[in-house]
């Protein structure tokens, strides 16, 4: 497990733009008076959607709005991977898969991409545009390799591929996530390779069925003997 510390270059300051204010109401009243401070984990993942990483000023702003100790709310950031603690690319957060599919499926050239292209990863590229790390399942074993790039996966990269994909997004372009390959969903590749007759979804094999004889006639009700 990985020691998850706050960033020694900390803004002066944080306000809440008025989108995120107005999502963290929502958030708040969504919860009985007095337990507000369940909508913890809502209001960092707002900060971190408009900063793009949750600061110490962050955290702070969010246990006043919450009437929290500040150190709870450090908990929580601290304890969860999803929230970064330090300042993450202009352009890109890149989060490569490198459990063992996405492994065997060549996650490991896709990180020699990102070093080659974006330096030591858990790092700020030297252009200040992206950030990437190794992560563990993002749950699109089906499609490995994978990254998660902001706020969306693209799957079934290669070196290349995801070349090309970091390229795109250095030059502020905004790459259609999925399959790199056009994979329907996660079916094969090449398409869905059972279940494919098209009769088997019309109903017809439904209707065809027919009714089944009684296996065995039924018991005849016996008379009651006459008093
Ligand atoms: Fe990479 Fe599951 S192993 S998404």
């Amino acid at each position: 497990m990985s020691v998850r510390r706050l960033s020694p270059n900390q803004p002066e300051s944080f306000a809440f733009s008025p989108e995120t204010l107005k999502l963290a109401k929502w958030w708040i009243d969504k919860f009985p008076p007095g337990r507000q401070r369940s909508a913890v984990i809502p209001l960092l993942w707002l900060v971190q959607k408009q900063e793009g990483w949750v600061s110490e000023p962050a955290i702070r702003a969010i246990a006043e709005m919450l009437d929290m100790a500040q150190i709870r709310v450090l908990e929580v950031a601290t304890f969860y991977t999803m929230f970064m603690l330090e300042p993450v690319g202009s352009k890109a957060l890149v989060q490569v898969c490198g459990t063992t599919p996405c492994m065997l499926r060549g996650s490991n050239e896709l990180m020699a991409v990102c070093k080659k292209k974006l330096g030591p990863k858990d790092h700020l590229s030297a252009d200040g545009k992206f950030y990437w790390q190794e992560v563990e399942c993002m749950g699109a074993c089906a499609n490995a390799p994978m990254a998660a790039i902001n706020d969306y996966y693209y799957e079934d990269l290669t070196a290349e591929s995801f070349e090309a994909l970091l390229d795109d997004f250095a030059a502020g372009k905004s790459p259609k996530p999925g399959s790199a390959i056009k994979r329907q969903g996660s079916a094969p590749e090449g398409g869905p390779q059972a279940l494919t007759d098209p009769k088997l979804y019309d109903g017809s094999r439904s209707k065809a069925i027919k009714k089944l004889p009684n296996a065995e006639p039924k018991p005849k009700a016996k008379k009651e003997p006459a008093a």
